[in-house]
């Protein structure tokens, strides 16, 4: 996008927020960690944000459907996926609302499949409610590629114990769109287990050009017989520090399980997040194409400015999102150990996230932000690639 430039604010300007991205690091660090963009606020999102705030409308959010009913215009529009809005539930964030809904499904010690490398906080929260992480990897095809690996997913499934899996759909940090075939096949391997699946939909808005989100709950009545979905605009519309997320389902056996959330998860929730979700689902459409075009030249330039002066850091472009998984292993020369990201922020004062929370398989790689500016992620790749950078200084 053309006009990008002109949609980021100047670093200087970034710097005055407060929240954790630009609070974490010294000014002299460039933060590319935190999934939080650097685009500023969607203009119909802002406006209902200065109305409530003029209005000093700041009190708990209010018993209504509109989110829910917002959501399912969203839905409808963006995926072709008509939910019914007494099926969505309100919650505080995807968090929140994935380990209210695990309490409800797991007894102490069973175990809860997940497919690294994946999301750091899907094994917190796995431990948060008492069972333990089974980890199954994601496969790698002999071109490199990666996908859910559905023969160990049915060995982890048949295991005595595995309640539920952890589907990140699209995958963060990979970027991964699961195919409506790979979904459905997954369903169809859940139900003959007996497994709950809880898909974790915060990325989708964000699914870039080439690619198609397909929703979970869509695939089949065997997805939807034990599946929930999750959904959220803190993603999509930067929104995460206002607190507003969804719980979804359709067909009656998980809604019962959702029914069973504690009566308060309402109040708990920001009522400027659901103020400001609303306005997301309901008139962001324009604001998120725009970025999503930014997103689109941004993946692309990484991959340029990464064939010019790293050409031996691994980088396949996502297909959604905003976070790009590195591959440092294969630095000739190099000795940064497993943890490139502690590396680079010592000697290119750039700020990446560990690809060590990601579990084994995240050694040796670095998870990047680019919902930036293009000038600042030139600037990223510039400083790692500068000579005591790349020596360890
Ligand atoms: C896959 C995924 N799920 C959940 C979250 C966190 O969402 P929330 O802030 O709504 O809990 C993130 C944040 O980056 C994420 O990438």
């Amino acid at each position: 996008m053309t006009a990008q430039k002109h949609l980021v604010p100047p670093l200087a300007a970034l710097r005055e927020r407060r929240s954790a991205k630009w609070r974490s690091h010294p000014a002299d660090v460039l933060p590319l960690p935190v999934a939080e963009m650097d685009f500023p606020l969607a203009e119909p999102i802002a406006r209902v944000l200065r109305e409530a705030i003029d209005r000093s409308d700041t009190g708990y959010a209010a018993p209504t459907r509109e989110l829910a009913h917002a959501l399912h215009g969203y839905a409808r529009r963006a995926w072709g996926w008509t939910i019914d809005p007494d099926h969505v539930r309100t919650v505080t964030d995807v968090g929140i609302g994935i380990v209210e809904t695990l309490r409800r499904l797991v007894s102490p010690g069973d175990g809860v499949a997940l497919s690294p490398p994946v999301y750091e906080p899907f094994s917190w929260w796995i431990r948060e409610v008492g069972a333990h992480p089974v980890e199954v990897p994601l496969a790698t095809l002999p071109d490199g590629e990666r996908r859910l690996d559905l023969n160990a997913l049915e060995q982890a499934f048949a295991a005595p114990g595995t309640v539920a899996y952890l589907l990140c759909n699209p995958h963060n940090p990979l970027g991964l769109v699961h195919s409506r075939q790979e979904l459905t096949a997954l369903a169809e391997l859940a139900d003959r287990y007996g497994v709950h699946v809880l898909s974790d939909e915060i990325h989708a808005p964000l699914t870039l050009p080439g690619a198609a989100f397909v929703p979970y709950l869509s695939v089949s009545g065997a997805a939807r017989h034990r599946g929930f979905a999750f959904h959220s605009a803190s993603k999509g519309w930067n929104l995460a520090g206002l607190k507003a997320a969804t719980v979804v389902t359709a067909d009656p056996a998980p809604k019962r399980y959702v029914d069973r959330l504690s009566p308060h998860s309402l109040f708990r929730t920001g009522h400027l997040g659901v103020l400001a979700t609303i306005a997301a689902f309901e008139e962001g459409d324009a604001w998120l194409a725009e970025i999503v075009s930014a997103l689109d030249h941004n993946r692309r330039l990484l991959g340029e400015l990464l064939t010019r002066h790293l050409p031996a850091v691994g980088y396949r472009p996502p297909r959604a999102g905003f976070l790009a998984w590195l591959d440092f292993r294969h630095f000739s020369g190099q000795s940064w150990g497993d943890d490139p990201a502690a590396h680079l922020l010592k000697t290119a004062r750039v700020a990446l996230t560990s690809g060590l929370g990601y579990g084994a398989e995240g050694r040796g790689f670095a998870r990047l932000n680019f919902g930036c500016a293009p000038e600042t992620l030139t600037e990223a790749v510039t400083r790692i690639a500068e000579p005591h950078a790349m020596l360890g200084s």
